[in-house]
Parts: C-alpha cells; sequence; structure tokens
C-alpha cells in the first residue's frame, strides 16, 4: 500500500529547487487513518495553520487537503498519512520568494507492526545523548528540521527498547525523538512546557482535555532528569501510538501502566474510534 500526491497530481517527483530540500523550509503533519478517514484532522489542520502563520507560508484550503487524504485512504482500515508542505521553490539563497508557491506532498504509509505489549505493559526506554536546541520561534511547531530528532534516534539500534527521551541543551526534560512525555507523580499529571523547543502534540492536547475532564490535576511545567526519579508513572503519545505507558527508563523500573496512565490510555483510545475528520 502507498500513494503519493504532489500538488494534488500522482506522481514521486519534486523540483530539485524546493525550499524543503534545500533549507527544510516547511512543515509536516503525519495523521493516522482509521477506515479510510484521517483522525483527529481538525487538530491536526490547527496545528499546521499555526505552523504556516510562524513561518509565514500560505496555509493551503483544508478542504482541498481534505480531499486528497481521503482519496488516498480510501478504503484503508488502517495507515499513516503524511502530509508535507514546502514553502515551494525560488527566492534568493535563504531569502524567500516574494510570491511563494508552496508544494504539498501527500503520501500514504503502511500501519506500524508495533507488539501489543507496548500498549498493555509499556516500553523500555533511554535517554539521549543529542540534546534540543532553544528557539521559541520554532517551539511547538511541527517544522521540517528534524536533525536532533534523527541523530537522537541513530543512538541505538536495540529493537527492546522503543523510544529515546530528549533533554534540552540547558538539562530539561522536554520529549521523545516521535512523542511527548507525560510523568504522574503523587495523583499529578506533569508534562514540559515546550515553549522553547518540543512539538506540542495532538495526542498530548487529547489527553490534557481527558485529565480536564476526569479531575485530574496537571502541570504544564519546567521537568528535569531527577524528576523521573520522583514519578510513579510516565507515558508516551503521539498521533499513531496513541499512548504507550513507559515501564523503563534506563535501569529504572516503572510499574506500567500504572492507573493515572490506564485511565488516560482509555480516553485516548475512545476518543481516538469516536473522532475521524
Ligand atoms: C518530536 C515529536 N514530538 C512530539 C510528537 C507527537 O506529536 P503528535 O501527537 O501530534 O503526533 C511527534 C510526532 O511525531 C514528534 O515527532
Amino acid at each position: 500500500m502507498s500513494g503519493i500526491l504532489v500538488n494534488g497530481l500522482p506522481g514521486e517527483s519534486v523540483p530539485a529547487t524546493d525550499r524543503a530540500i534545500q533549507y527544510g523550509d516547511g512543515l509536516f503533519e503525519t495523521i493516522a487513518v482509521r477506515r479510510g478517514r484521517p483522525e483527529l484532522w481538525s487538530a491536526h489542520m490547527a496545528r499546521l495553520r499555526k505552523g504556516c502563520e510562524r513561518l509565514g507560508i500560505g496555509m493551503p484550503d483544508p478542504a482541498v487537503l481534505l480531499r486528497e487524504a481521503l482519496q488516498l485512504a480510501r478504503g484503508q482500515e488502517r495507515a499513516v498519512l503524511k502530509i508535507i508542505l514546502s514553502r515551494g521553490s525560488g527566492g534568493r539563497g535563504y531569502r524567500p520568494p516574494d510570491t511563494p508557491s508552496p508544494l504539498r506532498i501527500l503520501s500514504l504509509h503502511p500501519w506500524p507492526e508495533w507488539p501489543r505489549e507496548f500498549w498493555l505493559k509499556g516500553v523500555a526506554t533511554r535517554i539521549c545523548a543529542t540534546r534540543l536546541g532553544r528557539n521559541g520561534q520554532l517551539a511547538g511547531i511541527k517544522h521540517l528540521n528534524r536533525l536532533e530528532q534523527v541523530l537522537a534516534r541513530a543512538e541505538w539500534r536495540e529493537p527492546a527498547i522503543a523510544e529515546g527521551l530528549m533533554l534540552d541543551s540547558e538539562g530539561m526534560l522536554v520529549e521523545g525523538t516521535m512523542s511527548n512525555l507525560f510523568l504522574v507523580r503523587d495523583g499529578v499529571l506533569q508534562t514540559p512546557d515546550l515553549s522553547r523547543c518540543g512539538v506540542a502534540g495532538i495526542m498530548r492536547e487529547v489527553v490534557l482535555e481527558a485529565a480536564g475532564r476526569r479531575g485530574i490535576p496537571y502541570e504544564i511545567t519546567s521537568l528535569r532528569r531527577k524528576d523521573l526519579e520522583l514519578a510513579q508513572e510516565l507515558f508516551l503519545t503521539n498521533s499513531i501510538i496513541g499512548l504507550w505507558p513507559v515501564r523503563r527508563v534506563g535501569r529504572r523500573d516503572y510499574a506500567a501502566p500504572g492507573s493515572v496512565t490506564s485511565l488516560l490510555q482509555k480516553d485516548v483510545e475512545d476518543t481516538r474510534s469516536r473522532v475521524s475528520t
């Protein structure tokens, strides 16, 4: 299964002059597809729009994106849809063109086959040596510059380790290489503040809303490595995995899934099955 649409047309080629290739000048979204429909579509569109505003790229018409997404996803029970939005070609060096024509690439990919135990019993993780740089201008949005994640993910090959946790240049906990991080400490849900770096995940938002509905107190705050020691439960989220409990960080074991994690995992699954498009 696969399929690629470049500006709405089937094909695999983009101009070598495209600024996404030249400079990583663009944005992307990775979206779960279930029963032929993209999940949490409006939330993904809202983040893409925010990224467009931040980078000064024209937001494509979401109705056009949805039509193309549905075209690719037709008949797919489970798949991953990726949307790449580039500023397009042109400009002089780094200087963006005065009248850009953004390029969009939609592609469909097979659903990853992770072991069921990852959801039921939790995942083992490690702490990456690669650090995230701080830059409030790029924080939160899903821009195409992902070299920090690429270097971090290259640090390990053991299949038993599902994810790496990342600190920023000042040693603050930020997120996983491909996921957001949550801690539960004495009944309080905590997740790192992402105002300096990190991707503000769609699934992170789903979890925070679910916590609000359930009356679970939560804080978005500065967290350090030692906070991992003080937490009783940890978990990771993203749009594809949903929620994975964490059973291990390095040599430290956690009860997984903990009770708060289990409640929120159920909420995430309920939201995902209810909310497509
Ligand atoms: C670096 C990073 N942080 C967080 C996330 C989670 O974002 P979302 O919940 O929108 O999938 C991702 C998703 O791929 C990611 O790559």
